[in-house]
């Protein structure tokens, strides 16, 4: 795994000390009354009743399957353990990328209401990264970073902008987690992890703000070639974030996780195959909720401007936008 990324986006010093952005100003101030402490702001006395029942199992189509009800108690309690600790890590290193990223931005935005704003949300970064890693401790078990999770960060740490990183960042991946913690809310059966997630939330809540405020400031002033390379790169990131629709509903690709599988003693070649072949017949039941980067992302990335009229064709083409929806 490669641990260097080579950033090329230049840092910029900035010496007009008056903000000229109160909404800005008005998060930083937000942003300095809400810092918490992990160490004395959460309960680590609670325990983790069951950790094979953390992240609810009709959220997880393999969870859901007849395939899935066939295997032994144990073997089920482990999957599901397994997968908690799998999907908890990918949050752990995904705040780690957040943490990386957000400190680039303190060099690269323009502007010191940016600059300040920023340093705030690399504290906000390092508490989330201390946070999972202290409740997978308590786990006791985790897993390495994913080669997509790690490619789409390494993409935004690479970026030649603060634009790009902060269409990234701030927006696509931002509104992910956003929405991954929400469901989490609702559906994560551990009151120490919802104790956690509430806190991380409103912070990322906060990130997300950052995004559109910067980028509906910065993008109807862009030169028209800047802006098109910027819509393309945030089409280029929901590519490689999400994949393409029709990939998304691989039975295969929604649940996605081979090594916790392996570990619980299952071949993933074997659980892949088995699920097609009873998804043939009867397809997972649908979800009332519309995927995640649906109902979370594309509406910031069209606020902020990036979906324009050269654009849609093409998220609609790529299946992310439904045409119905388009006009
Ligand atoms: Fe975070
Ligand atoms: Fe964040």
């Amino acid at each position: 795994m490669k641990l260097v990324v080579e950033n090329t986006c230049p840092t910029q010093w900035r010496f007009e000390y008056e903000s000229n952005d109160p909404e800005l100003e008005n998060l930083y101030e937000l942003a300095k009354t809400n810092q918490w402490n992990v160490t004395t702001d959460i309960n680590w006395d609670q325990e983790i009743k069951n950790d094979s029942d953390i992240l609810a199992r009709k959220e997880n189509p393999l969870g859901r399957s007849k395939f899935f009800a066939r295997l032994s108690k144990e073997t089920q309690q482990e999957v599901m353990a397994n997968q908690a600790a799998f999907t908890l890590s990918q949050f752990l290193h995904g705040e780690q990328g957040a943490l990386l990223c957000c400190g680039e931005l303190v060099d690269a935005v323009p502007d010191i209401e940016g600059k300040l704003y920023a340093a705030t949300q690399v504290m906000d970064e390092a508490r989330h990264v201390e946070v999972f890693h202290k409740y997978l401790k308590k786990l006791d078990k985790h897993y390495p970073i994913t080669d997509g999770l790690k490619n789409v960060l390494d993409a935004i740490l690479a970026a030649e902008t603060w634009q790009q990183k902060c269409v990234g960042m701030q927006i696509m991946v931002e509104s992910l987690a956003m929405g991954s913690f929400k469901n989490m809310l609702v559906t994560a059966d551990d009151q120490l992890l919802k104790d956690i997630v509430t806190l991380t939330a409103r912070d990322e809540a906060r990130h997300v703000s950052f995004g559109i405020i910067s980028l509906q400031h910065e993008i109807p002033s862009m030169p028209e070639e800047e802006r098109a390379a910027l819509e393309d790169f945030a089409l280029a990131a929901l590519n490689i974030l999400v994949g393409r629709r029709g990939d998304a509903r691989l039975p295969g690709r929604s649940f996605g996780f081979e090594q916790p599988l392996i570990d619980a003693g299952l071949d993933p070649k074997e659980v892949q195959a088995a699920l097609t072949e009873e998804f043939k017949t009867a397809p997972p039941p649908k979800t009332e909720q519309q995927p995640l980067f649906q109902a979370y992302m594309l509406p910031n990335l069209e606020r902020v401007g990036l979906i324009s009229d050269r654009m849609r064709p093409q998220y609609i083409e790529a299946g992310f936008i439904n045409p119905q929806q388009a006009a």
